[in-house]
């Protein structure tokens, strides 16, 4: 059931008796919920934000609405980790209902000054006519882990050429300045990316565009993230309304990057490549990244979408976040890797080595809805391979999650058509790519209860999908059609226990942290 604009935008101070509880409640009854991914007791997760490493351990924030599935009134939930395998709850990071975001602490960011994590987000503002004004706003986390909000906003207004569709600030630190990039629609309804820059985070200047050979592309870019690696520069974006284009774009929003030679920050010249997307499965969107102690690149994504419904709001919460991923560049392009860290939650291992040949095995002894799953597929250059070869998941009944490659073509194909409770199949139930056909083939399947991430290679792609099967379809089968492939896999359970999972109650006190 839809909520009208006013149960939308309420605090949970604003909450109904015993409506968080119920809520909780029916969440906490769902079969789908995860096992270790980060998902929200109840309510809506979407984008991370305010991803920063700061006195030993990882911060990171998500938007969350908690009294509902809609996208209504958004907070920061705030979690904390020593490794990125292993999370501790933190509460509510950021509270809206300020004058300056009475309707939202929408997406942004952090960094470290001076000690201390500093959050730049926007705070989303609808006056009476439901007009949208959004403002860049600056708070910092006290000693105690506390979040303190400035009473002013640090960019009051949308420079000139642009409209209210002005938000999302990733900010980041080049020699004595702080830079901030910010996703923007023009006046002519077209995306950009504005760089705004300043000394002391409280002062904001306006720059311009960042200057892309996109001058038309979407009507409207999010999340826009920009860091170098490898000696590159990378520009992440969320651009929307962009038309499928053949395997790709399929999703009802993108979420991708360009790469190119490092941002020039005083000319905002960029000269990159061509837009590629992030992940090839159907729900991805909205990632940040962050550096480490270790100076790797590390990205999180929200396994969701925008304006989309999922099987789970009628249970009384929505989406999960994606595993971090480890960036690298080669040969001009992103290649993301599962964090090595996650190999802390794996089980006993169980292996599978064969010689398939017209046939479909299953994988004896493995099963289950949480676990990790890496197979090699060899022989693909012999006189007698097998056209397609694949993997089975999730199968039960009728339900299979079907992930196949074509020997010939080298596409890789997610079919989840027979998966459970169908996820926006307007928008199809098959997603693609295709790779240089090979010898060997490497995939390293990350299933949780409902959901699976796919690194492909040497994480050269990845696939990212939400699934809704039956708890009963656990079974796990490899295929080879048309001749013969070499399989060898190795299936690791996953722990329960990563992630946590008290309730709202336990931590809120009328919507405040508890202290
Ligand atoms: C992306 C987004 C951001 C916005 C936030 C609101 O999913 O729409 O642009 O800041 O979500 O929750």
């Amino acid at each position: 059931m839809k909520m009208t604009n006013e149960q939308k935008y309420r605090l949970i101070g604003q909450a109904e008796p015993g409506e968080l509880e119920r809520l909780a409640e029916q969440a906490a009854a769902c079969s789908w919920r995860q096992r270790y991914h980060i998902q929200p007791h109840a309510g809506l997760l979407n984008d991370p934000n305010g991803f920063v490493w700061h006195n030993g351990e990882y911060h990171l924030f998500y938007q969350w609405f908690p009294l509902g599935t809609d996208h209504g009134m958004k907070y920061w939930y705030h979690l904390t980790s020593p490794d990125l395998a292993h999370w501790n709850d933190a509460g509510i990071g950021l509270e809206p209902g300020g004058p300056y975001d009475s309707h939202g602490a929408y997406s942004g960011s952090a960094i470290v000054k001076d000690g201390t994590p500093h959050l730049l987000y926007t705070g989303n503002v609808r006056d009476a006519d439901w007009t949208r004004h959004p403002y860049q706003c600056l708070a910092s986390m006290d000693e105690d882990g506390r979040i303190v909000k400035r009473e002013l906003p640090v960019i009051a207004e949308v420079p000139a050429g642009y409209t209210e569709h002005f938000r999302d600030p990733k900010v980041w630190k080049e020699g004595e300045s702080y830079l901030c990039v910010i996703g923007a629609q023009r006046s002519d309804l077209t995306g950009a990316a504005v760089l705004y820059r300043s000394t002391d985070l409280l002062h904001w200047n306006f720059e311009g565009e960042i200057g892309t050979d996109l001058p038309s592309f979407g009507y409207m870019w999010e999340c826009p993230d920009y860091f170098e690696l490898g000696g590159a520069g990378v520009l992440l974006l969320c651009p929307q309304g962009l038309e499928p284009q053949g395997d790709g774009r399929r999703n009802v929003h993108q979420s991708g990057y360009l790469l190119g030679a490092p941002l020039n920050t005083a000319t905002r010249e960029f000269a990159h490549g061509e837009f590629a997307e992030l992940d090839r499965g159907f729900d991805f969107y909205a990632p940040q990244t962050t550096e480490g102690p270790d100076g790797k690149r590390i990205l999180i994504g929200w396994m969701g979408l925008p304006d989309l419904e999922y099987p789970t709001d009628e249970h009384g919460w929505a989406h999960c976040l994606t595993l971090p991923r480890e960036l690298s560049v080669r040969n001009g392009r992103l290649i993301q890797r599962p964090a090595e860290s996650l190999n802390a939650l794996r089980g006993e291992e169980r292996l599978f080595a064969s010689k398939l040949r017209d046939e479909r095995r299953s994988f004896e002894n493995a099963e289950g809805t949480a676990y990790e799953l890496s197979l090699t597929v060899g022989g693909l250059t012999d006189a007698d391979k097998a056209g397609t070869v694949g993997i089975e998941f999730r199968v039960g009944g009728d339900e299979r999650t079907v992930l196949s490659y074509d020997t010939r073509t080298g596409r890789v194909m997610l079919d989840r058509s027979a998966s459970g409770v169908p996820v926006n199949p307007a928008y199809g139930t098959t997603r693609s790519c295709t790779l240089n056909p090979t010898d060997r083939i490497e995939f390293r399947l990350f299933v949780d209860v409902s959901s699976v991430e796919i690194f492909v290679g040497d994480g050269e792609e990845v696939f990212t999908a939400r699934l809704f099967p039956d708890p009963s379809s656990t079974g796990i089968a490899f295929f080879a059609n048309g001749g013969s492939a070499d399989f060898e896999a190795a299936f690791r359970p996953y722990g329960e226990g990563a992630i946590p999972r008290g309730l709202p109650a336990d931590l809120i006190d009328n919507g405040k942290v508890k202290s």
